[in-house]
């Protein structure tokens, strides 16, 4: 083999499997941990091998788990398994998917075993290579070793084979030695091994690891390298193990984050997807949710109690106790606490937005402020505006939804309704409680609730012997006047 052909690899990702155990509608290799499904994790891994092809293996619900594939790494050559059932028909049928003319090293992974990192393969790699095994298997030796496979050494200690938990005996299941389902094979000789394999045995299925003493019978050299990281191999088949898996890619997520300078304050409450992005001297406070493409720039201060998904924060900009879903909150803006902020806003640079109030799909111009007890919704809002307490933005008519405008420095009354569609000058003012169903011009005031009479002497006359009435009296009748 020149070195060239010895450097080719492809990877097989098996995700066939129904996984019974989740007792799901939706696919176990669909499920999500850390913010991306369990086969999107392996496919990361795969990818970043850099290989000349990758396949991914499927049966069980075909569509919804290929179109997940493709979307997510559009190069996967997908193959279809048949009605025979295994680990080792699936890897057959991968093989036959690839190209005839690659002759180089094939990786197998699972699509439940999320948390395998390149790390670890590329040591069973330099291992393989330097060894010229045909087979290199990733082990490890687990207090727990119930339901997988086990490896079998002979007296010298070398690989000779392994045995599933069902079809071994009570002795072979003592081994603590457990089949990791990574493996390393060349292919030509797993190709050569899985044509001799048969499925008699406790499962009636064609296995995968049969292929080890295949190979060694046919004169090839097989290895199993222990690795110390046994959350590498921790594979996913309820959802104690999804969670339990989610659990240790977040303390991982996390700590990369810490090491690369953001103070997390309580770990045990923050839940940050792999795809989220945070810069330096960023304190993220307890119970956070980071999720999604959410970027957060220098300085911020996000949370408690706040959940970013798809959210653009800049720098130095603070959300407290708020929900902020596909929005842009610009450099040095506040935002919270108990806010909604809804695809589309675009908080400006240094605006606010204050206690109780939801955003959604809206415009506001840098150094705008949204204090309190607001809904502003399809609106575009100049720069420096004040929106009173309680400013409500009516843009539904009860069928279709309509644009407000509000121009630079425009002052909203507190409790005004803007009737969309409508539009505010630059600098207008309205008044309190005001309902703007007509557009107002720039620089004018506008009011539309009828001028204040007082009535004098009505609590006497109508409540008499009333709290009121008695406080009153006691006035003089000074502030009946
Ligand atoms: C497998 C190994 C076992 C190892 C364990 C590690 C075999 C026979 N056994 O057992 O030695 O200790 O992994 O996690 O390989 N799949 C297919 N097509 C099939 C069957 C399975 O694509 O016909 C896929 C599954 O979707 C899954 C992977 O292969 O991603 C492993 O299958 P699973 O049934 O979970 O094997 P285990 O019983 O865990
Ligand atoms: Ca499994």
């Amino acid at each position: 083999m020149t070195n060239q052909q010895a450097q080719a690899l492809a990877v097989v990702i098996l995700a066939a499997g129904q996984g019974t155990r989740m007792k799901s509608k939706l696919p176990k290799v669909l499920h999500e941990i850390g913010g991306l499904a369990l086969i999107e994790h392996v496919l990361t891994t795969a990818y970043q091998l850099q290989p000349e092809h990758v396949v991914a293996v499927v049966r069980h619900e075909k569509e919804m788990v290929s179109e997940r594939i493709l979307k997510f790494a559009p190069q996967t050559i997908l193959c279809e398994q048949d009605e025979i059932p295994g680990t080792g028909r699936a890897v057959e049928q991968a093989l036959a998917a690839l190209p005839a003319a690659f002759n180089g090293d094939v990786v197998v992974l699972s699509g439940d075993v999320p948390l395998i990192g390149v790390e670890t393969l590329q040591q069973l790699f330099t291992a393989h290579r330097a060894g010229a095994y045909q087979m290199s298997i990733v082990s490890a030796v687990v207090q727990q070793p119930t339901g997988l496979g086990r490896i079998l050494r002979d007296g010298q200690g070398e690989v000779s084979g392994i045995v599933e938990e069902k079809d071994a005996s009570p002795e072979q299941r003592r081994i603590t030695e457990i089949n990791g389902g990574v493996y390393v094979f060349e292919r030509a000789a797993v190709t050569a091994a899985l044509a001799h394999i048969d499925t008699n045995n406790a499962q009636g299925e064609k296995y995968l690891t049969d292929a080890a003493a295949e190979i060694l019978a046919a004169g090839g050299k097989v290895t199993a390298a222990v690795t110390t990281d046994n959350w590498a191999l921790a594979g996913v088949n309820d959802r104690v193990q999804l969670t339990a898996a989610a659990t240790e890619l977040n303390r991982r997520v996390l700590e990369q984050h810490q090491r690369a300078g953001v103070t997390i304050v309580a770990p045990e409450t923050t839940f940050i997807d792999v795809t989220v992005r945070i810069s330096q001297d960023v304190t993220i406070e307890p119970g956070t949710l980071l999720r999604g493409a959410t970027q957060i720039a220098a300085d911020c201060v996000i949370g408690p109690d706040t959940t970013l998904c798809d959210a653009v924060v800049g720098a130095g900009a603070t959300v407290l106790r708020s929900e902020v879903h596909g929005a842009t909150i610009g450099a040095g803006a506040t935002v919270g606490p108990f806010s909604y902020l809804r695809p589309e806003t675009n908080l400006g640079e240094h605006g606010k937005i204050g206690a109780f109030v939801e955003v959604k799909k809206s415009q506001l111009g840098a150094g705008t402020k949204v204090p309190h007890l607001s809904y502003v919704g399809d609106a575009t809002v100049g720069a420096d505006v004040n929106l009173g307490a309680g400013t409500i933005v009516a843009n539904y008519d009860g069928v279709k939804k309509h644009q407000t405008v509000i121009g630079d420095s425009v002052r909203v009354g507190s409790k005004s309704v803007l009737v969309a569609p409508v539009e505010i000058g630059a600098g207008a003012y309205t008044g309190a409680g005001a309902v703007v169903r007509k557009d107002v011009p720039a620089g004018a005031l506008a009011l539309s609730v009828a001028a204040q009479r007082n009535l004098a002497g009505w609590v006497a006359a109508n409540r008499p012997d009333s709290n009121s009435a008695k406080a009153a009296n006691a006035t003089d009748g000074e502030s009946q006047k």
